[in-house]
Formats: C-alpha cells, sequence, structure tokens
C-alpha cells in the first residue's frame, strides 16, 4: 500500500477487529487517518481499537443488520464529522463443502455477511460520503 495522506480523514474498516482489516487500520491510522472499526466481536475490537491508538474506535456492528449499520454509519458522520472511506472487509469463508453437500442455511449465512453486509455498508455510508463530496 502507497504511503497515501490520510490526515483527517475519516475511515470506517468494517471486520477491522483482526486479520486483514485490522493491517488495513494500522495502515491507515499510521497515515494520519481516523479510523473506526466495526465489527461484531466487540472485545476484540475495543482491544484492538485501543492498541492502534486516541484515533481508532471499536463500533459493535453487524454487518448484516441493516439498521444498525445504518446506525452506526449516522453515529460516525455525528461523532466524527464525516465518512471519506469504507473498506468492506467483514466477511467469512464459509463452509469448505462441495455443492452437493453444501447446507442451504451456510450458503446463506455467506451470502448474508460476504454479499448483503457490503451492500448494507456501501447504501448507509453513501449518503453522507455524497454529502461531503
Ligand atoms: N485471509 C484470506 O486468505 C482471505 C482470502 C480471500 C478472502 N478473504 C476475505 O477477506 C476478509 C478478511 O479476511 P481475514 O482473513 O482477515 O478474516 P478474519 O476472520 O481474520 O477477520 C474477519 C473479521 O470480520 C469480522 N466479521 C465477520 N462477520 C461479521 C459480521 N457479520 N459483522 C461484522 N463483522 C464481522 C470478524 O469478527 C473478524 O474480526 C474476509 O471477508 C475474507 O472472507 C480472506
Amino acid at each position: 500500500m502507497n504511503n497515501t495522506d490520510l490526515n483527517n480523514q475519516v475511515a470506517i474498516v468494517t471486520g477491522g477487529a483482526q486479520g486483514i482489516g485490522f493491517a488495513v487500520a494500522k495502515k491507515f491510522i499510521n497515515m494520519g487517518a481516523i479510523v473506526v472499526l466495526w465489527d461484531h466481536d466487540q472485545k476484540v475490537a475495543e482491544k484492538s481499537a485501543k492498541d492502534l491508538g486516541p484515533n481508532a474506535f471499536a463500533y459493535n456492528v453487524d454487518v448484516t443488520d441493516t439498521d444498525g449499520v445504518e446506525a452506526a454509519a449516522k453515529r460516525v458522520n455525528d461523532e466524527h464529522g464525516k465518512i471519506d472511506v469504507l473498506v468492506a472487509n467483514a466477511g467469512i469463508a464459509g463452509l469448505n463443502a462441495a455443492v452437493i453437500d453444501y447446507p442451504i442455511d451456510e450458503w446463506n449465512k455467506v451470502i448474508d455477511i460476504n454479499l448483503g453486509g457490503i451492500f448494507n455498508c456501501c447504501r448507509s455510508v453513501l449518503p453522507y460520503m455524497v454529502k461531503s463530496g
């Protein structure tokens, strides 16, 4: 990743409590951003935000919860003044099984999180991004 200047930019990283999302959040913090981690693992997200320092915040968000995601976007705008960046990273690998054996509940879960979750997050942050140009 290039060392782009993200000074005073407000970035949301979904699934930012750990893994790739946390690595992105760390890089963004080093680039000067204010980073809000959206993760449904509140305990890990809070610890991760603490590790990232005073410009990182943890919100308890399940990306499949349309109303919760909308409320979280409003909260970021209210508390940090704007939303500049969304990294829609939260997701799951899903069960590793052949299609013929794949339980429909597991399939729906993958679609809800990996597809519906990204849609919910984009849909909820876009009005704020459009407003701030
Ligand atoms: N690691 C890989 O090799 C790899 C390969 C291809 C795609 N991906 C995708 O990249 C993304 C990050 O991968 P990772 O390896 O860092 O995963 P990870 O499991 O280490 O981290 C995922 C994070 O997303 C959070 N999360 C999961 N479901 C959520 C939900 N419904 N709402 C809010 N937060 C939720 C988890 O709590 C966790 O903190 C995922 O979408 C994954 O599917 C990863």
